[in-house]
């Protein structure tokens, strides 16, 4: 009987962890149902000139289907989509949100992030103030600002994540995936790598600091923290002080000096060589030095512990609430579950699938690119030989002809440079 209780009780703790351990997915999106997206997403109402998203896969992609994502479509431009699913809790599970991005047209200035939001919001007058539970993702403004954003609603306040974390600013398709655990750590992943870890408590300012300095501490108005002093006995030698500057000993009155005419003649002055500058007496230990006094700390009486940081009561809507510059920018493989591991597996299964093949076609319309540059480049300098080779049979004259020549030359080491300059900057894409 105590066996088959022990056996009783362990399929049930078993049962349970499967229970526990069971994956939902409260959100995906593919886009591989051609355009019933729009049936998903809404536009929001609040100004009237958002710019259009379209349903593509851009001008170079591993699957041209598979691929299909959201692409921003107009330059200089507010966005504001989104989509609803089944309110839920992240509350003892974690959450995983995790999309891709790709920066198709080389992007200047515009964001590349998702909010999530509480069911409540109302999607059709969604816009920049929109209260949201988090908000993340790749940012790229000019050289300055090319960051992963990770913020989170706490008590009705967003808080910038205090580390640096860098996105990709380059063309290619790059997966974004930030988990948040109930034991208030949290993990950000670029392309299924990890590339920030840590405490929700620790790498943003939820919570007011633990210990503070002790506000009825005082230093000890006798507290010496001098570690060194002027020595006492050192005595400033008789012979010390001299003068810094002092007639130059070899100057002499020049021959011609005409006193009358150019008043008494004085030598220059020079620097005096026994000149020491101004005495100090040396410095020794101090014998009454206390070292360095330090403010003591007591707990902070403003600080609460919170161990459900990371908890939202409420997650239903995903939204892309951005500023473009340059448009282009497409968003696919949307992805909200409670699995860390399940998401792995569908972003390998998804951009981890397509990233070789997108990349060797943009690489292979590069050198198709450039292979036209070289020929309409030698069609140019063969036409300008043509024409060159004309006119010297027009005019036999030597001069010219040299001088021709000299210009063909230039012309050709311009278009080598050229082509130096394009290597380089395939380089830095690569
Ligand atoms: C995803 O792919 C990587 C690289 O191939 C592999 O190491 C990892 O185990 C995969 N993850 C899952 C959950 O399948």
């Amino acid at each position: 009987l105590v066996a088959m209780t022990a056996l009783c009780l362990l399929l049930m703790a078993v049962s349970a962890a499967s229970v526990l351990a069971e994956s939902t997915v409260y959100f995906r999106e593919q886009f591989e149902d051609g355009d019933a997206w729009m049936s998903r997403w809404a536009e929001s109402k609040h100004k009237s000139d958002y710019g259009k998203f379209v349903l593509t896969a851009g001008k170079f992609y591993g699957d041209e289907e598979k691929d299909k994502g959201l692409q921003t479509s107009q330059d200089a431009r507010f966005y504001a989509l989104s989509a609803r699913f089944d309110d839920f809790s992240n509350k003892g599970q974690p959450l995983v949100i995790q999309f891709s991005v790709k920066h198709e047209q080389s992007i200047d200035c515009g964001g590349g992030y998702i909010k999530l939001f509480p069911s409540k919001l109302n999607q059709e007058d969604m816009h920049g103030d929109s209260v949201y539970n988090i908000m993340f993702g790749p940012d790229i403004c000019g050289p300055g600002t090319k960051k992963v954003h990770v913020i989170f609603n706490y008590k009705g306040k967003n808080h910038l994540i205090n580390k640096d974390i860098r996105c990709k600013d380059d063309e290619y398709t790059h997966l974004y995936t930030l988990i948040v655990n109930p034991d208030n750590t949290y993990e950000v992943k670029i392309d299924n790598k990890k590339v920030e870890s840590g405490n929700l408590e620790d790498d943003w300012d939820f919570l007011p600091p633990k210990k503070i300095k002790d506000p009825e501490a005082k230093k000890p108005e006798d507290w010496d923290d001098r570690e060194k002093i002027p020595d006492p006995d050192d005595k400033k030698p008789e012979d010390w002080d001299k003068p810094e500057n002092i007639p130059d000993p070899d100057a002499k009155k020049p021959d011609d000096w005409d006193d009358e005419m150019d008043g008494e003649w004085e030598p220059p002055m020079v620097t005096n060589p026994e000149y020491k500058g101004e005495w100090k007496p040396r410095e020794i230990d101090n014998p009454a030095y206390k070292g360095k006094w330090i403010h003591p700390e007591i707990d902070n009486p403003e600080y609460t512990a919170d161990s459900e940081i990371y908890k939202y009561d409420s997650v239903g809507v995903i939204g892309l609430d951005l500023w473009q510059v340059k448009s282009g920018t497409i968003f696919d493989n949307f992805l909200i579950t409670n699995d860390p591991n399940l998401a792995e597996e569908v972003g390998n299964d998804t951009w981890g699938k397509t990233k070789d093949a997108e990349k060797k076609m943009k690489e292979s319309q590069e050198e198709d690119e450039r292979k036209k540059r070289e020929e309409e480049n030698k069609k140019r300098r063969e036409e300008a030989k043509e024409e060159d080779e004309e006119e010297e049979e027009k005019e036999e004259d030597e001069e010219d002809e040299e001088e021709e020549e000299g210009e063909e030359h230039e012309e050709e080491e311009e278009e080598e440079e050229e082509e130096e300059g394009t290597d380089s900057n395939l380089k830095d894409e690569l």
